[in-house]
């Protein structure tokens, strides 16, 4: 690995680089185009999965929409609890629609575990997940991921949306922070 682009005494090991960031996200969008020739409603959660979208899309070549929803799990800064509250709902309804989930990051799964639950009950002719990262050492529950960006160890990440106590969103790789902080 190499070492920190950064630092900031709270960052450590960078877990994915920014070239490779770009590279994988134009590896997701170009199956996205060839699996949805009719088109795709993203369905962002935010706000983690903003770059990554912002990105994704960009690079998506057939008709696609975006909407978003903000839900908050309770629990610590670095652990969900599965009681998860819908912040802000969707705009629109999905039903008869091919909805593609983008999220940041899979650690337990217990929050998209119950966003999928809430979204199949809206009867979408398609529910599928695009997860930017993935912990597998940490999951709780088995979920039906279609795309899956990176799978990176049992470190807590941040950057490149995904952040601690609201920092660190804006870097531009993705970065473990130290043990020690
Ligand atoms: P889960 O319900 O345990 O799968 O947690 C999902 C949510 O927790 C993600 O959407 C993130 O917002 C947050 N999260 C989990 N692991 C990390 C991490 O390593 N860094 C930053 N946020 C994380
Ligand atoms: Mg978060």
């Amino acid at each position: 690995m190499e070492a920190a682009a950064t630092t900031h005494p709270e960052l450590g090991e960078v877990l994915v680089p920014a070239a490779d960031l770009e590279r994988r996200v134009s590896e997701l969008a170009s199956e996205i185009s060839t699996d949805y020739p009719q088109g795709v409603l993203l369905v962002a959660i935010l706000k983690g999965a903003v770059p990554f979208v912002a990105d994704l899309m960009r690079q998506i070549t057939v008709p696609c929409e975006i909407d978003f929803m903000a839900v908050s799990s309770y629990g610590s800064a670095t652990d969900s609890s599965g009681v998860v509250r819908i912040l802000k709902d969707l705009d629109s309804p999905i039903e008869g629609r091919d909805v593609l989930i983008v999220e940041d990051i899979i650690d337990s799964g217990l929050t998209l575990h119950y966003l999928l639950k809430s979204l199949r009950s809206r009867q979408p002719t398609s529910l599928e997940v695009c997860s930017l990262l993935t912990k597998p050492e940490r999951r709780r529950v088995e979920l039906p991921v279609r795309y899956v960006g990176f799978e990176i160890p049992n470190e807590f990440a941040v950057g490149y949306g995904l952040d601690i106590n609201e920092k660190h969103r804006n870097l531009d790789h993705v970065v473990a922070l130290n043990d020690d902080s």
